[in-house]
């Protein structure tokens, strides 16, 4: 039982689920929409469905649907990208009934692209061999397919949708999930009692002061399967997007508009502050070498003093049937002309390939529990994820748990109980912001695009004080009657607190650079490092990993920031 702080009082409203899925992202709508007609209650922290980072995606989803493309070529596209830590059973599922998922969606009507003769437009983004991105909406995909399927979930009737519900923790017993703990903003505290969990929460971008993720990628169900004991991988990998919009935004907290790399995909080209297109001279592939190859090169020159632009000029004269409405009003609202002038791009943390360890059906180390979208980590993306393959993840993944969980339960959830949490009264002096903010500044500063021991150690000290901070705040006095949004924001700074921490302890561990890790003390690839990573709560308190390795070269005590989120 995870859940526990006995001297607090139970928590009395009880409600029953076939299956629970948390998050109303690609991947859990779709898990959803598949377990139909089995009942299913969808919870989601918005107000409405529409959260997370689905809605934003910009550039498509891949998927070998062309004429000329194989899932074959997908996969060794893929391959390159993760620079040899792909997980290759993952990667042949993630292509192969990626290829089968994309042509059902087309045929279920999702409303992709289509040129005048009625096929479906394939565009082209860094690092894939071939045109194979389906989008819709130009480069408004994200939106649009949130739209569609959320529509369709809306008619579902075996799916009960819970917005503004905050999933606060699994509760665990007898090794085994019995449902979940979450704040409702109606309700209160509520007990969801079900033997079938799905986790479809997303991402953790909301880390880092600079990122394309909307305010909901606070990494909660990564922190609350870390706290239940599941088994995570590959922390360290963390993607940043190499053209993010460069604007006194970042600052302000607020997510960066991102600049499609599918402009890179039809010719928009990289300028250093005297106009030269550097990265001819980085890698044959310039612009569209992969991402992380990118993105480093620009922070290279940003942290050097210089500015880096995007040149779309080019791009934006061809007719391309208004390909890129989302980036244009990005553009006017940031008072930059793109058909004139050229965009200050910058990266930012985009997605994250470290996550809850499952297998290719969503299994994780806990019965009961199944992830998919961007909180899992199959291995199918690797050290760095190839572009537009996230959204396809989603469909993929949600697909094949829906298919893996069984009908029938053979266990008991009834004994299970749960206590109400602490949400400690906040003085003005503490604001909540400011400890989020001191937080996701420090990661993107010592463990963002290039990272050292010595970065690394000092981020691990800052964050056991802050654990130490959050302790000290949940033992002086609780609220009796917290907000929906005081409840909400507590639980996403204890979640970045801890997951910040972990990534953290991963990225010191890897003494090498490949895919998105980098190293400056460490800066070449170790061919006998080219193993996942997976370890659990337990192991960091043992400091350890799970082959029960010991975590070399750090001085911290980390049993004590860690347990203090028990
Ligand atoms: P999300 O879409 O992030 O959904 C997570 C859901 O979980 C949300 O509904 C959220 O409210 C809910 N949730 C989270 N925590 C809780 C909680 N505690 N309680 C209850 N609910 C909770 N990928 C591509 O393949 N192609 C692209 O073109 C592309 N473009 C992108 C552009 C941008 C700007 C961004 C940010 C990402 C882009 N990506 C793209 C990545 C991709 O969008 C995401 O990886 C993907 O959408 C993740 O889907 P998901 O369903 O796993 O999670
Ligand atoms: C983009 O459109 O550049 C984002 C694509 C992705 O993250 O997969």
């Amino acid at each position: 039982m995870n859940v526990v702080r006995s001297n607090r009082p139970k928590v009395g409203v009880i409600k029953y689920s076939e299956i629970i899925v948390i998050g109303s992202g690609i991947a859990g709508m779709f898990a959803a929409l598949r377990l139909a007609p089995r009942k299913v209650t969808l919870l989601t922290k918005t107000p409405s469905l529409t959260g997370g980072s689905t809605a934003w995606a910009q550039g498509g989803i891949a998927g070998a649907v062309g004429l000329t493309d194989s899932p074959q070529e997908h996969a060794s596209d893929t391959i390159l990208a993760g620079a040899g830590l792909n997980v290759s059973s993952a990667v042949e599922v993630l292509t192969t009934e990626g290829a089968d998922r994309l042509n059902e969606l087309i045929s279920m009507g999702a409303p992709f692209d289509r040129d005048e003769k009625g096929q479906i437009i394939l565009g082209r983004e860094a690092a894939h061999g071939q045109r194979r991105i389906v989008h819709a909406g130009g480069d408004s995909t994200g939106h649009h397919i949130h739209k569609w399927l959320s529509n369709i979930v809306s008619k579902t009737p075996s799916i009960e949708v819970k917005e503004s519900a905050f999933a606060w923790e699994l509760v665990v017993s007898n090794n085994h999930i019995c449902g979940v703990l979450v704040y409702q903003y109606k309700e209160g505290w509520v007990f969801h009692k079900a033997p079938f969990v799905v986790l479809a929460t997303g991402g953790s971008g909301q880390l880092f002061s600079a990122t394309t993720n909307p305010s909901e990628a606070t990494a909660d169900g990564l922190a609350m399967a870390i706290r239940a004991g599941l088994k995570v991988a590959d922390l360290e990998f963390v993607q940043f997007h190499p053209t993010a919009l460069s604007s006194s935004r970042t600052s302000k907290g607020l997510p960066m508009p991102l600049i499609t790399e599918a402009l890179r995909g039809e010719g928009a080209t990289l300028h250093n502050s005297k106009g030269q297109r550097f990265m001819k001279d980085v890698h044959p592939e310039a612009e569209l070498a992969p991402r992380d190859i990118v993105a480093r090169s620009i922070w290279e020159r940003l942290i050097e003093g210089e500015k880096v632009y995007l040149d779309v000029r080019e791009v934006l004269s061809q007719n391309l049937n208004n390909r890129f409405p989302t980036v244009q009003s990005i553009c006017v609202e940031a008072g930059i002309d793109p058909k004139t002038e050229m965009i200050p791009v910058a990266p930012a943390a985009h997605y994250h390939m470290g996550g809850i360890a499952a297998d290719e059906s969503g299994r994780t180390s806990l019965q009961g529990l199944w992830v998919c979208g961007e909180v899992a980590s199959t291995g199918a993306h690797g050290a760095n994820r190839l572009a537009s393959n996230s959204l396809l993840e989603g469909v993929v993944f949600g697909h094949r748990v829906a298919e893996d969980i069984p009908q029938k339960q053979t266990y008991s959830i009834n004994n299970a109980e749960v206590y109400v949490p602490i949400i400690p009264e906040l003085s003005k002096k503490i604001a909540l912001e400011k400890l989020t903010q001191g937080l996701r500044k420090l990661m993107y500063e010592k463990v963002g695009l290039r990272r050292s021991a010595s970065g690394l150690e000092l981020a691990i000290a800052s964050h056991e004080k802050l654990a130490n901070e959050i302790d000290d705040l949940e033992a002086r006095k609780s609220q009796k009657s917290p907000t929906f949004v005081q409840v909400r924001k507590w639980g996403e700074l204890r979640n970045l607190a801890l997951v910040g921490h972990l990534v953290t302890i991963a990225s010191l561990k890897r003494c090498e650079s490949r895919g998105a890790h980098y190293r400056t003390d460490f800066p070449n690839l170790e061919p006998r490092l080219a193993t996942r990573k997976y370890f659990t709560y337990e192991d960091i308190n043992t400091n350890s990993d799970s082959e029960g390795t010991s975590f070399d070269g750090t001085k911290r005590e980390s049993k004590n920031a860690i347990s203090s989120y028990l």
